[in-house]
């Protein structure tokens, strides 16, 4: 019994041919490829047990981010809130609503909310926020306006380039630290906003040459 057709053996050079072929462009647009936002997943919004919305809570009601992101001036973590600062005004307002129904639940059984994340690094990368924070380095620098979202999304390509563009010149990045949360802050001229990065560069000891070091992220 023959098992393979006459034709069969033209069909698997056919085949070679068309996979080189295919290896060939995977390659050329691998450059592109490799920043798409496939990848770096920029303006993704996930899935979650209850639709929060910064742009209601943050925009319209103006709640501050230290308010539920309690850790970031203190910890490498900003922290995500904990049932009961949701609770502390949905045992007051859209206390019977239907799509927080999952908070009540998790209020009643102690079992925490649980949020999909969106800005995520590996983890081998190390990152701090109490240190961006005390520097004056405002959360619109990476997350950008999370005021403005409905549901949340990753602003900004967590790329190392991203990282290294502010680390080896970070002066213009500077803002009065308790200005960080501020989305809009842009009271100042440029001259006043320079002359203040290269103070508190001083100030604070920022050296560029060694924040571009490796073993800063990579511990
Ligand atoms: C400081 C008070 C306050 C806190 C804290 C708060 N909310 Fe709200 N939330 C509101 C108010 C007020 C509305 C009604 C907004 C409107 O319709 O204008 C609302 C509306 C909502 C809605 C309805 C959809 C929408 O955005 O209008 C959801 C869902 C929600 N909140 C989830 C949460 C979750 C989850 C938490 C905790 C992480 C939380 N809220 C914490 C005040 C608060
Ligand atoms: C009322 C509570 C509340 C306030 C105020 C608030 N957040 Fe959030 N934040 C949340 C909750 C709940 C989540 C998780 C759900 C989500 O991703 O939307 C979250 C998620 C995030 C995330 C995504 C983290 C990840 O990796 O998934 C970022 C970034 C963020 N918040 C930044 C901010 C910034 C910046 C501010 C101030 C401008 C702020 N938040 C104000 C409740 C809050
Ligand atoms: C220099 C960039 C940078 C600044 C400034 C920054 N963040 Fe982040 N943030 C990140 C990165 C990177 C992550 C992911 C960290 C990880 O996965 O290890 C993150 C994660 C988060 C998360 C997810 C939960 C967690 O505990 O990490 C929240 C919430 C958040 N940031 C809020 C804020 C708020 C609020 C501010 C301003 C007060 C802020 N961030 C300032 C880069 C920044
Ligand atoms: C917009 C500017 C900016 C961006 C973006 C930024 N950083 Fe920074 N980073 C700073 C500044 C300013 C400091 C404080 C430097 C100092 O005081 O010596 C710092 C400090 C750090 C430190 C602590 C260094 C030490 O002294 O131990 C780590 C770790 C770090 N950054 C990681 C990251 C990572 C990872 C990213 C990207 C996800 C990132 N940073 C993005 C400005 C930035
Ligand atoms: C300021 C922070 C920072 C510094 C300094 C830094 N890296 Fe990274 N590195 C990152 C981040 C963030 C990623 C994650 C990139 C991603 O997920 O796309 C990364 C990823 C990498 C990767 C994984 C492959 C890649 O490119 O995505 C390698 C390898 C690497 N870094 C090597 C280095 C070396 C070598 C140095 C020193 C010359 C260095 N890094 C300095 C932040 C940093």
């Amino acid at each position: 019994m023959q098992i393979f057709s006459p034709s069969a053996d033209t069909w698997f050079r056919a085949g070679l041919a068309a996979f080189a072929v295919l290896v060939a462009a995977l390659a050329l647009v691998g450059g592109g490829y490799a920043r798409s936002e496939y990848l770096t997943q920029v303006g993704w919004t996930r899935d979650q047990q209850v639709p929060f919305s910064h742009k209601h809570h943050v925009g319209d009601l103006g709640i501050d981010c230290r308010y539920c992101h309690t850790s970031v001036e203190t910890a490498t973590r900003a922290g995500l809130p904990p049932t009961h600062t949701c609770m502390t005004c949905h045992s007051q307002v859209w206390t019977g609503a239907p799509m927080l129904a999952p908070v009540r639940k998790s209020l009643a059984t102690g079992e925490p909310l649980h949020w999909r994340r969106v800005a995520q690094l590996p983890d081998y990368v190390y990152f701090d926020h109490s240190i961006h924070v005390d520097r004056g380095v405002a959360c619109v620098e990476c997350h950008g306006r999370v005021d403005r979202m409905p549901l949340t999304w990753r602003a900004k390509a967590f790329e190392m380039k991203f990282c290294l563009d502010c680390h080896r010149d970070p002066a213009p990045h500077l803002r009065p630290p308790e200005q960080v949360t501020r989305m809009d802050w842009s009271d100042w001229s440029e001259d006043r906003a320079e002359a203040f990065g290269m103070a508190a560069m001083r100030r604070f000891h920022v050296e560029p040459a060694r924040l571009d070091s490796c073993e800063i992220c990579h511990r």
